[in-house]
């Protein structure tokens, strides 16, 4: 898939990852590019099977496991893999890093989730992480309804914010503020793009914003 770009959106819940894909959708098809922006969980069955396990009671450790890595083979074959092909740029909000963090943070190790996704999903050009503290991207979100108690879930969230935090090192991941205002996250988001090389640029639009 030579032709292609993939971009990724992460960040635990509450951290504005839909707008900011939706942003940037707009804003690399503003540029000239044809753009496929996706989500995942996916609307398949799998993606489905696991929005109604949110509701109706979490799957096992092990079936989540399996049903997002389903989901997700279903996704690069049928959406990811052929856009790359016909040298679009794909805006994904989710991928394989919310797997290694929230079932990382649920006891799978992330490093072996991660080697379980990169055998059939492709690595990110750009991988964007939109970083809030846990009380901010929380309060967003309100409680759930879960049955698990705010503190828990507080936990939990914080597991997976470190896991995302860790990935900071890879060549191909940028850590943004989430809380600096949504019109300057957009910014930051379109200048880590223009830096990576992935859309035409001038010095100018270099500037920080
Ligand atoms: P989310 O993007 O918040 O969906 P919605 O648009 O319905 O709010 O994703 C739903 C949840 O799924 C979210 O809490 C993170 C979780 N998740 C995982 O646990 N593992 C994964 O691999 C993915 C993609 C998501």
């Amino acid at each position: 898939m030579p032709n292609g770009t993939l971009i990724v959106i992460e960040g635990i819940d509450g951290t504005g990852k839909s707008t900011q894909v939706r942003r940037l959708a707009e804003w690399l098809t503003s540029q000239g590019r044809e753009v496929v922006a996706s989500r995942e969980p996916t609307d398949g069955p799998w993606g489905r099977k696991l929005r109604e396990s949110a509701a109706s009671g979490r799957l096992s450790a092990a079936d989540e496991l399996a049903y997002f890595l389903e989901d997700r083979r279903q996704h690069v074959a049928a959406v990811i893999a052929p856009a790359l092909a016909a040298g679009k740029v794909v805006v994904l909000d989710r991928y394989y890093f919310s797997t290694m963090a929230y079932q990382g943070a649920r006891g799978f190790d992330p490093t072996e989730i991660r080697r379980l996704n990169e055998a059939f999903a492709p690595v990110p050009d750009l991988l964007l992480i939109l970083d809030l503290e846990v009380a901010a991207a929380h309060g967003r979100i309100g409680s759930r309804g879960d049955s698990a108690n705010e503190f828990e879930q507080r936990e939990n969230l914080e597991r997976c914010r470190q896991i995302f935090l860790a990935l900071r090192h890879e060549p191909f991941a940028r850590v943004i503020p989430g809380n600096c205002g949504i019109n300057t996250v957009t910014a930051r988001l379109q200048q880590a793009v223009r830096l990576a090389g992935l859309v035409p640029c001038s010095a100018a639009s270099l500037a920080a914003p």
